[in-house]
């Protein structure tokens, strides 16, 4: 079983994000061979980061940050549904990235980003930077989701479509393969 956390990046009120990390969510019960839990952080709400010592000792003080701590590190594979925020990534994802450090590590993370024109493919291509400093390893498999909103429903619910749905397939073989590879390394 892959343990996997779908991590959503945007905490604004009406955020579109939940939505999108909960029809990921949907598509995963087809694959029986992940453990899925979505981590929203709009409900998380994290403050802006303000433990006193580098996330490396993991030598938390607050427990917000040990209980989110627990959450990265069971996890043996991420999803981040990341927005584009002026041509970037959300500055909450950033935020509960650089809370933790051992807790990212030697792990695979997928994104599934959502945009206009650009399908937050600029929002990915900043975030890969970022992760990689902790040893995570993103996956060039992603689900890009240009002009998101045609997907959405007047109950803010989003619908993909089969194109999207084989993506999602694709980049969960790649995690899997990711995750499998990479334990070892977390012993
Ligand atoms: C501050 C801000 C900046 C944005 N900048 C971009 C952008 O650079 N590229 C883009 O495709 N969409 C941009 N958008 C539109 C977002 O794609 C859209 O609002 C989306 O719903 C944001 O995700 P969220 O609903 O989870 O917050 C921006 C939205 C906001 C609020």
């Amino acid at each position: 079983m892959t343990k996997l956390k779908i991590i959503t990046s945007t905490t604004r009120p009406g955020r579109k994000g939940a939505s999108i990390a909960a029809w990921v969510s949907e598509v995963l019960k087809s694959h029986p061979e992940f453990e899925v839990e979505v981590l929203d952080l709009g409900l998380i709400n994290l403050p802006l980061m303000d433990e006193a010592a580098h996330p490396r000792l993991k030598t938390y003080e607050h427990a917000h940050t040990k209980k989110w701590s627990a959450k990265i590190e069971e996890a043996d594979a991420f999803i981040v549904v990341l927005a584009e925020y002026n041509f970037g990534f959300p500055a909450p994802i950033k935020n509960a990235i650089d809370y933790l450090h051992q807790e990212w590590a030697y792990k695979p993370m997928g994104f599934v980003s959502y945009g206009g024109l650009s399908g937050g493919t600029r929002s990915v291509q900043m975030l890969k930077e970022v992760v990689t400093t902790l040893k995570t390893v993103p996956l060039p498999e992603a689900v890009n989701i240009p002009f998101y909103s045609k997907y959405i429903d007047d109950q803010d619910t989003f619908k993909g479509d089969a194109s999207l749905e084989k993506s999602v397939g694709l980049m969960l073989q790649e995690l899997k393969r990711w995750a499998a590879a990479l334990k070892p390394l977390r012993s």
